[in-house]
């Protein structure tokens, strides 16, 4: 993975939009071409961040949704940032959608409606190996082509089998702590919970 060089992240950041940063910077940036940046900070581990890149990562988990046929965005690069910090970014084209928490926000009763839909693509990954601890509703887009789409994949792993009974509660616990830290408790949960325990009695 090639280092990028630093006028070029600075001319990126320069003529883009900033979508979100904190306090260390930019974390998801428009390009003026259109493709997301997405900068990937180390949260712990510099040593292991340094030799495996987040952005690699990233590249691959997009990749193997991609192959698994479910929708995630196409990596066109990916590059160190800062090698000694760790620090790695990649550029990949957006889907074309709106985030379940802005839906939720905007318009509650039409993300209501969805959740039979979103209990089926939840189940769906769950029998296709993919455990994503980040899924939530800020990492779920509804896309504009219709069904949902998976976004921020640094925490998805491809496990040897199906998910078992202990990881499919232990990722709904991670949905409700998620909805806990981001303030959503009109999100339909129990809805969600039980349409997928019906559906997986099926
Ligand atoms: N592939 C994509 N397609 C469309 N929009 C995207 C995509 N990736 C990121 N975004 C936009 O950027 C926002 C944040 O992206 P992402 O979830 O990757 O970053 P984050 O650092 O986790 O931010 P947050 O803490 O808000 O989740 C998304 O809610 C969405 O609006
Ligand atoms: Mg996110």
């Amino acid at each position: 993975m090639d280092t990028l060089p630093t006028e070029q992240l600075a001319s990126w950041i320069a003529t883009g939009e900033v979508l979100v940063a904190d306090g260390r910077g930019p974390k998801v940036v428009r390009c003026r071409d259109g493709l997301l940046l997405k900068i990937l900070r180390p949260r712990r581990h510099i040593a292991l961040a340094r030799l495996f890149p987040a952005a690699g990562r990233f590249t691959r988990n997009a990749e193997c949704l991609l192959r698994l046929g479910f929708p995630a965005p196409h990596v066109r690069e990916a590059f160190w940032l800062d090698r000694p910090h760790g620090l790695s970014g990649c550029r990949y084209e957006p889907l074309a959608g709106q985030s379940l928490e802005e839906l939720l926000a905007e318009h509650p009763e039409r993300l209501a409606a969805l959740i039979p839909a979103l209990a089926r693509f939840i189940l769906q990954l769950h029998a296709r190996h993919i455990y994503f601890r980040s899924l939530h509703p800020g990492n779920i887009l509804l896309l504009e082509s219709g069904g949902f789409g998976l976004i921020d994949l640094l925490d998805l792993h491809l496990k040897p089998l199906p998910l078992s009974a202990w990881h499919i509660r232990r990722n709904f616990r991670h949905l409700e702590q998620a909805l806990q830290r981001r303030q959503l408790a009109n999100f339909p949960l129990d809805a969600l919970r039980s349409e997928y325990e019906r559906l997986r009695r099926l």
